[in-house]
């Protein structure tokens, strides 16, 4: 409906609608700012009486709440419970002073998780060894006070079998001193160069991406730090030039250059990793820290790219869900469109602010 209007109506009663929408949005926000003088509140009245912008947002978070619920921490292929107990185990384990007893109020519930994962066939072998290595090493380590012997005692009677061929003890899964991290010669000089070096690029050759170099980069991404270590996202990659403008032109900041993006990464939050919605933007955080390692990385490959805003509207939205067959806890962060540069292709200067503006001293 919204596309045969849109179609058929002539522009400048397209204008006058634009217009009308933009004086109700500012009234809203006049009627906003005289209520917030009042009552704390009323901004949650606001948006939930006469917007609904955060509708979308609220939806999902519950949504994801939920299936946290359901699922007992476990999304597919992972499980944010595990690792964001495990996480907290190693933070124990690398504490100055180790305590001899820590970890009571969860450890029961940490290795009934992992009895549960490890029945799950699904669950990434990798993160069951890094989760069997470091309960190993917890127990190990403290006093086994009343509910710390109880967990050790689930934990001693869960078959291992499946994770067997992974436990090579000469490579434990466990925390290490920070001398042991291998040397790098990467200079800050060098690091500045890459970053200088990395523009947002909107004009690809037609060659097609490589793969591999697609994955070498995806798995650098994969190092970024995210909260309790949950990296709760996944990357939807469409490597297919024919079909890659398609995706990229559901954001509408590809207007105009979507036809050209031979590749587009769409990275997706998935909120089912969080039982409380105080933890609604990690998703958002996680996701962009990757991103913008994935693009560091990009450039050492010869290969540019530019992030694509991803904004909650109704129908791209919908569209992306579609697409993309996400559910309704799954949000879009960003897109990612992927290429090698045209080299005559233009790049706006994009000036960049100076630490004088950025930078505020707390004393
Ligand atoms: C979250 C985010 C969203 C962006 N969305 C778009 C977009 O929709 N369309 C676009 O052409 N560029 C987009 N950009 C690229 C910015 O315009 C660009 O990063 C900025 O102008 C600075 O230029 P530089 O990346 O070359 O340093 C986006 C960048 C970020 C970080």
């Amino acid at each position: 409906m919204k596309t045969l209007l849109r179609n058929w109506l002539p522009n400048n009663v397209k204008q006058q609608i634009r217009h009308l929408f933009t004086a109700v949005d500012e009234y809203q926000l006049i009627l906003l700012s005289f209520l917030f003088a009042r009552f704390p509140r009323s901004a949650t009245w606001l948006y939930s009486l006469v917007n609904r912008d955060f509708m979308r947002e609220q939806q999902a978070v519950l949504s994801g709440r939920l299936a946290y619920r359901k699922q007992e921490g476990i999304q597919a292929v992972s499980s944010a419970l595990l690792r964001r107990n495990i996480h907290r185990l190693e933070k124990g384990l690398c504490m100055q002073p180790r305590r001899n007893v820590f970890a009571t109020d969860f450890i029961l519930a940490t290795v009934e998780c992992f009895a549960t994962c490890m029945n799950n066939k699904h669950i990434e072998a990798s993160e069951l060894k890094w989760a069997l290595d470091v309960l190993s090493a917890y127990f190990d380590a403290v006093t086994h006070v009343e509910n710390i012997a109880q967990a050790n005692a689930i934990f001693i009677a869960i078959d291992k079998s499946v994770i067997a061929g992974q436990s090579d003890p000469k490579h434990s899964f466990v925390p290490y001193q920070h001398k042991s991290i291998i040397d790098t010669d990467i200079t800050t000089a060098s690091l500045r160069d890459l970053c200088i070096r990395r523009r947002s690029v909107r004009w690809f050759t037609d060659k097609a991406v490589a793969d591999d170099q697609l994955n070498e980069a995806i798995s650098i991404a994969l190092l970024a730090p995210s909260a309790c270590n949950r990296q709760p996202f996944r990357f939807h990659v469409c490597n297919d030039q024919q079909l890659a403008p398609d995706i990229a032109r559901l954001a509408g900041g590809t207007a105009g250059f979507a036809d050209n993006i031979p590749c587009v990464i769409t990275i997706v939050g998935d909120l089912s990793a969080y039982p409380m919605s105080r933890d609604r933007h990690v998703i958002y955080i996680d996701a962009a820290l990757a991103a913008m390692q994935l693009m560091l990385a990009l450039e050492t490959l010869g290969l540019s790219s530019c992030p694509i805003n991803w904004p909650d509207i109704d129908v791209p939205e919908q569209k992306m869900a579609d697409r993309l067959r996400l559910t309704d806890f799954e949000r879009p962060v960003m897109l990612v469109a992927i290429g090698y540069a045209d080299p005559h292709g233009m790049i706006p200067y994009s000036q960049k602010k100076s630490i004088n503006v950025i930078r505020t001293d707390v004393i």
